[in-house]
């Protein structure tokens, strides 16, 4: 794992989103694992003006969501389906049909999961898969005590994540669904790289959890310590409650993989100078 700490919200948000393009750039058919919440708006705002800008090309792409409300159609405004076409779908040159997401209408919730498995598994499995973190620690859907080789199933979901996602359903936690259809720990695992992006100070003590602390099922974000090639992205304030934090900064440095956007920062830090 690395951990790479940007001055602010925005530039964590950019990098990642540089990252992906790189990656879409180099290979056009990427299968591509989304995240939703806040903290990603701001990476498919910069993906989308890399597509009206440098014409970032989405059309051999293919997605997999992490999760989907149960009991919520594609329309309705709190659905992750509603989310995605809001705020990256609708404003990229990406097929619909290569968009997926769980359906979390099905009758047969249960088949539905093992479809989704089966049809990450029929593209390849996924190249990169985005994550945010909750503040009970989750990735994905999956609340504490999520077997770390849990698979894409129904879960519920606990008080404070009903809290944490009310203000898409009017500020009213008792709006938010109880239950979700969510990728596994295991699934998540899988993927060929992870990036998790995370950022302001709510996030800063479990974040720090998952990065440092004991590998657990109660923060099921620590998972990722067992990931062979996963990136943690935080701003400073996210940064605040790592203890590692010197030797993170002297990795980005020092890491060949790193020198492009090393090099951009400093050419905008010189761009603002003068
Ligand atoms: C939801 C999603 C998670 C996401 C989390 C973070 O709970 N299911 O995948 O990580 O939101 O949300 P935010 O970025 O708004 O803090």
């Amino acid at each position: 794992m690395e951990v790479i700490i940007q001055k602010t919200v925005e530039s964590a948000a950019s990098l990642v989103a540089n990252l992906i393009a790189r990656e879409l750039r180099a290979k056009p058919a990427l299968v591509l694992g989304l995240a939703t919440g806040r903290t990603m708006e701001r990476v498919y705002r910069h993906l989308a003006r890399m597509h009206s800008g440098d014409s970032l090309d989405f059309s051999r792409c293919r997605t997999f969501n992490l999760d989907e409300y149960v009991g919520l159609s594609a329309t309705h405004p709190g659905s992750y389906h509603h989310y995605m076409n809001k705020h990256l779908f609708t404003h990229v040159n990406i097929r619909r049909r290569n968009t997926h997401l769980p359906d979390g209408t099905a009758d047969d919730l249960a088949a539905e999961c093992a479809r989704y498995e089966a049809l990450i598994r029929k593209c390849g499995g996924i190249d990169i898969q985005l994550l945010g973190i909750g503040s009970d620690g989750h990735i994905g859907f999956n609340e504490p005590l999520s077997s770390l080789r849990s698979r894409t199933r129904e879960k519920a979901l606990t008080v404070s994540t009903l809290r944490q996602n009310a203000a898409m359903f009017g500020g009213d936690p008792d709006k938010v669904p109880r239950r979700a259809i969510t990728m596994g720990v295991g699934t998540i695992l899988e993927a060929k790289r992870c990036v998790l992006l995370a950022t302001g100070r709510d996030k800063a003590r479990i974040l720090a959890k998952a990065v440092e602390g004991p590998i657990t099922s109660m923060i099921s974000a620590s998972a990722i310590q067992l990931h062979p090639h996963c990136t943690v992205v935080v701003d400073e304030a996210a940064a605040s409650g790592l203890r590692g934090v010197e030797y993170y900064r002297w990795i980005f440095e020092n890491e060949p993989e790193w020198q492009e956007f090393r090099q951009k920062k400093l050419r905008r830090s010189r761009h603002e100078r003068a």
